[in-house]
């Protein structure tokens, strides 16, 4: 087996783009298929969260940053020690949705802060970037073929061919930014037989 194969670069930023529902509507270009080289360390305890795009590119990612009930914000860790920001990977790109803290299940709940939740923006089928939002459904939308995941419940798959959830990173609220407070809590990317 392999782990973490690369898929497309298409950046559909969240907030963007919406989806209304349905994810035939949502097949793009097929997945391209070549393999990560990527040395880059992944997330951990202490990192900054930081928009990976736009005007904010670089600037840690705030609450008010957030809209609540989503979209999410597309987002990498960056290294406190060095400043470095760690986004010589795709596979370090988060996305990062604001919600209604009673909604979040119970498991959920335990890497969230003030509703925040932070996942994986590596779609777990074919690796392709999860950077859609589905506003009817309150779900993150993967770009290629569809899959859903609910962002109230780890990240569970709800429609499409993922097959498995994406990983949390577990946060906290600290001066007003977001910062990590361990790894993802699973495997990032997809996995494919060699
Ligand atoms: S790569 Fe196929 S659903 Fe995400």
């Amino acid at each position: 087996m392999r782990e973490d194969q690369e898929g497309r670069h298409g950046h559909c930023p969240l907030g963007r783009r919406e989806v209304v529902l349905g994810g035939a509507a949502l097949l793009v270009a097929p997945v391209g298929g070549a393999e990560a080289a990527d040395n880059e360390r992944r997330p951990r305890a202490g990192d900054v969260l930081v928009h990976s795009m736009g005007p904010k590119k670089g600037a840690p990612l705030r609450l008010e940053d957030l809209p609540l009930g989503g979209p999410g914000v597309l987002a990498f860790p960056r290294d406190e020690a060095s400043g470095t920001v760690l986004d010589g990977s795709r596979f370090n790109e988060v996305v990062v949705v604001r919600l209604d803290p009673a909604t979040l299940g119970e498991e959920t709940r335990k890497g969230a802060a003030e509703g925040i939740v932070v996942y994986s923006a590596i779609c777990s089928h074919e690796a392709c970037p999860v950077n859609m939002w589905n506003d009817h459904e309150k779900t993150l939308v993967c770009s290629c073929h569809g899959s859903m995941y609910d962002p109230r419940e780890k990240a569970a798959v709800v429609f499409g061919p993922a097959p498995r959830r994406l990983a949390q990173l577990p946060i906290k609220l600290e001066g007003g930014v977001l910062v990590a407070t361990g790894p993802f809590d699973g495997r990032v990317g997809a996995v494919r037989a060699a």
